[in-house]
């Protein structure tokens, strides 16, 4: 390949789909601009995305020199179980093979402008970038709100309040400024309620968090009018910060359909819930998903079942064929076969097509970062159930400081289910949430439209990597 000097931005995202899925709409919006862009996934996800991906659309294959991508051997398939392992074999295994990938690009007479590396990639990209003479931009695909949290991940260690001694959920955290009267124990990321001294991911964030540092600018997938007062904190630690959220409605409204990655998702999407939907009533479905990560009990499926047939509420609920742990499993085929009158059970969703029907009118979710700003994009109320890393502070934001939707975190019984569902579905309380729910929608789509905030510092993002190319 020929050096020129049109920008070559290499992306690194975590090998994960929460992360995969915000870096390639970034990869794609950047390519449209006139970047040349080089995605790095592992080969598990690489070949994961390729077996989903509609041939004839995809862009999953080197659809022009200007697209291309490329993997490390990470043969991993990432789900909680085994996240922990995956973390251990990329630790060992991407390091070196990022390196040596980054060494043959450049002998290719391609050398990459910059690489925007995802914030907890620190560990592979950071000081091979500095070797290599290479800048780095950091991409954290989550909120500004948990990101500042884990900058003060140190501090809550320093105070003895993470781990979380003695299981006591409920004091209140004071140590986080700005935050002081909104978090508690229970509201930290989920890694700081494991017990010392085996706490390596609560190790692994802090370092990562402070490596990050050492990246040239921040890139988050946020609407600065939603966040503004945490972000102009995160300014005293990163003098750039580009927020370019929600990235999947900015990608929405300056890349056609039909020159899309369809999705990049690593399920294959099932889309008979669509015709379901659409004979539904107006706003009437629960939509109940716990993305991609989130796994639960025998128990809890059946608590969470009974409260979404107690309810009287249709529902559409995707179960991952890895979403059941434990020994004895439940067959989704059975919970179907009982729930068929209301309920509808997909093992994967297009998700952001879902929240955008009519026929939706609230979201049971695990508070990933996408998954509530879809949602929120959607103008769709949530009832939140957090289990890990930053879902318990995007719970808490969306119950206490935005006030769209009611967190139910650390419960999971029935009739608390059925009242949330229904509170959220068709109460007095619905009235109020849909207040300041359909005021954030409408700040999300402002903000990705022409002289919006998203679209201008996307702008800026292109100018300023333009103006890095020799
Ligand atoms: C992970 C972490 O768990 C999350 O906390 C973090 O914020 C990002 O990384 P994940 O668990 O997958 O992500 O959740 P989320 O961030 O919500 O991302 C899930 C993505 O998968 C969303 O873009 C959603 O639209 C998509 N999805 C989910 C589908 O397309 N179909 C589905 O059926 C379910």
């Amino acid at each position: 390949m020929e050096q020129t000097n049109i920008p070559h931005v290499l992306f690194l995202p975590f090998p994960v789909q929460g992360h995969i899925r915000p870096m390639m709409k970034l990869a794609e919006l950047l390519n449209q601009a006139g970047s040349q862009v080089t995605f790095i996934n592992t080969d598990h996800n690489h070949n994961r995305l390729m077996s989903n991906a509609d041939l004839k659309t995809s862009s999953f294959h080197d659809r022009s020199p200007k697209f291309l991508f490329r993997s490390i051997p990470v043969e991993n398939a990432p789900s909680l179980l085994n996240i922990k392992e995956l973390l251990d074999t990329l630790q060992i295994v991407a390091r070196p093979a990022f390196r040596q990938l980054l060494i043959s690009i450049i002998s290719d007479q391609c050398r990459p402008t910059c690489i925007i590396a995802d914030g907890i990639m620190s560990f592979v990209a950071i000081d091979v970038a500095e070797e290599l003479g290479i800048p780095v931009i950091t991409f954290r695909t989550i909120s500004a709100s948990c990101t500042w949290t884990y900058f003060h991940l140190s501090k809550l260690v320093e105070t003895g309040d993470a781990p979380i001694p003695d299981g006591n959920l409920d004091k209140s955290i004071t140590c986080i400024p700005g935050y002081e009267n909104v978090l508690r124990s229970r509201d930290l990321p989920g890694f700081c309620r494991v017990e010392k001294p085996e706490n390596s991911f609560l190790k692994f964030f802090m370092r990562e968090t402070s490596a990050m540092t050492r990246a040239s600018a921040l890139i988050l997938n946020t609407v600065h009018e939603i966040e503004a007062p945490v972000i102009s904190r995160l300014n005293s630690i990163f003098t750039k910060i580009y927020t370019i959220g929600p990235v999947h409605a900015l990608y929405k409204s300056r890349i056609s359909q039909s020159d899309s990655s369809n999705g990049a998702g690593l399920w294959k999407e099932d889309r008979s819930c669509m015709t379901w939907l659409n004979c539904q009533p107006l706003r009437s479905v629960i939509y109940v998903s716990f993305g991609s990560l989130v796994c639960l009990t025998r128990d809890q499926v059946l608590e969470f079942w009974h409260g979404l047939v107690n309810s009287g509420k249709p529902f559409l609920w995707v179960v991952r064929p890895d979403l059941i742990v434990g020994e004895s499993g439940i067959d989704p085929m059975e919970l179907e076969m009982v729930t068929k009158e209301r309920g509808f059970i997909v093992s994967w969703a297009p998700q952001e097509e879902v929240l955008a029907h009519p026929a939706v009118g609230g979201f049971l979710t695990h508070s990933g970062w996408n998954s509530t700003l879809e949602s929120i994009n959607a103008g769709v109320p949530m009832i939140c159930w957090p289990e890990l890393a930053d879902q318990q502070v995007n719970s808490r934001c969306v119950s206490e400081v935005w006030k769209i939707g009611f967190d139910m975190k650390d419960t999971c019984d029935r009739s608390t289910v059925e009242k949330l569902v229904r509170d959220l579905m068709d109460s007095n309380k619905r009235e109020e949430i849909m207040k300041s729910t359909d005021e954030f929608a409408r700040l999300a789509a402002d903000s990705v439209k022409e002289g919006g905030s998203s679209y201008t510092n996307l702008e800026k993002l292109i100018k300023d990597i333009r103006s890095m190319s020799p």
